[in-house]
């Protein structure tokens, strides 16, 4: 029986899963680790979460016919540089965060200094996963590895610019370029690595699929604003009103709760249209995106 398209999404789910529990029991994390880094890193790797941005690549790629094989290590990365920026996010120093996942935050287990270090061994692991896939050509892994560098550093400016306006009056153009780069970055690097797996795509493709990823780039981030003001500790699996708290600048601080849901929901939709216009069917993402739009967490 032929799969739906929500049904092939949670098989994505369960694959980048296994994928992430692969890597984190292979040898390279074994041998090296004397400590307990490796289990550190697995609590807060497999606590869960959405897991958007593997089940992207694994989309955008499978709209291209590219084998699932061919994704898994990119979607693996991905997801590892994403778990490294959000046990970051919530130290002391950044965010001060106690809850994620709906478990206390990598710090508040292990202390400060461990969950910095298993921060920074995600971000090594994601590069290693990449290098070395046996199942692609060198180019293409250089190009994977490119953009995942580039896309890190992106994330980490956006992360620089975030705390240095705590407290501070800004414009909505400054958080339009802050939310691209520390969360569209890491967005536009999923749909990328969809692209750059496929080194046969049309240049129209390519080009529809950016316009798609920065669009969805920052409505992610508008929508995990106005997430934050709506939506409670049980559900969110953070704490509620954790930018108020520490007042961060944020669509809904600036606009208004009702005027943030209007843009982000505008954002989305053009998103759709963007993709409606690709060579290839687009079901598959166009419901991923609906789901995105309509999510409560
Ligand atoms: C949270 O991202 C941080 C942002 C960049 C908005 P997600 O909402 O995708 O995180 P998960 O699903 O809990 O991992
Ligand atoms: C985080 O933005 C973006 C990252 C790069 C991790 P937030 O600080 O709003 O993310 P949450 O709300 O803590 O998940
Ligand atoms: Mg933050
Ligand atoms: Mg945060
Ligand atoms: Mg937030």
């Amino acid at each position: 029986m032929k799969k739906s398209h929500l049904e092939i999404l949670d098989i994505y789910r369960e694959r980048i899963n296994n994928q992430l529990e692969l890597h984190l029991s292979s040898n390279f994390i074994e041998e090296s680790s004397k400590s307990d880094l490796g289990s550190i890193m697995k609590y807060s790797v497999l606590a869960g979460g959405k897991r958007f941005r593997p089940i992207l690549t694994y989309t955008i790629a499978s709209l291209f016919g590219i084998k699932l094989e061919k994704v898994d290590k990119s979607a693996c990365a991905i997801e590892l540089i994403h778990i490294y920026s959000l046990i970051h996010d919530d130290l002391p120093a950044m965010d001060d965060d106690d809850i994620r996942h709906n478990q206390p935050s990598s710090h508040k287990v292990f202390g400060e200094a461990q969950a910095i270090l298993a921060g920074d061994a995600l971000q090594a692991l994601a590069f290693k996963v990449i290098s070395s896939d046996e199942l692609l050509d060198s180019d293409v892994k250089v190009s994977l590895l490119n953009l995942l560098a580039i896309s890190s550093y992106e994330m980490a400016d956006g992360q620089s610019i975030d705390l240095s306006i705590v407290s501070k009056d800004v414009d909505i153009l400054l958080l339009n370029s802050m939310h691209k780069k520390k969360t569209g970055a890491l967005i536009n690097c999923a749909v990328n690595f969809g692209v750059l797996l496929n080194p046969n795509i049309r240049q129209e493709d390519s080009i529809i699929l950016s316009n798609f990823a920065s669009k969805i780039g920052l409505a992610y981030q508008v929508q995990d604003d106005v997430l934050d003001i709506t939506t409670s500790v049980d559900i969110l699996g953070k704490r509620q009103n954790s930018d108020a708290i520490k007042r961060k600048p944020s669509y809904p601080s600036i606009l208004g709760l009702d005027e943030s849901i209007k843009i982000y929901k505008k954002l989305y939709k053009e998103a759709l249209e963007e993709i409606s216009k690709l060579s290839v069917n687009e079901e598959q993402l166009k419901d991923l995106t609906k789901k995105l739009m309509q999510r409560s967490f």
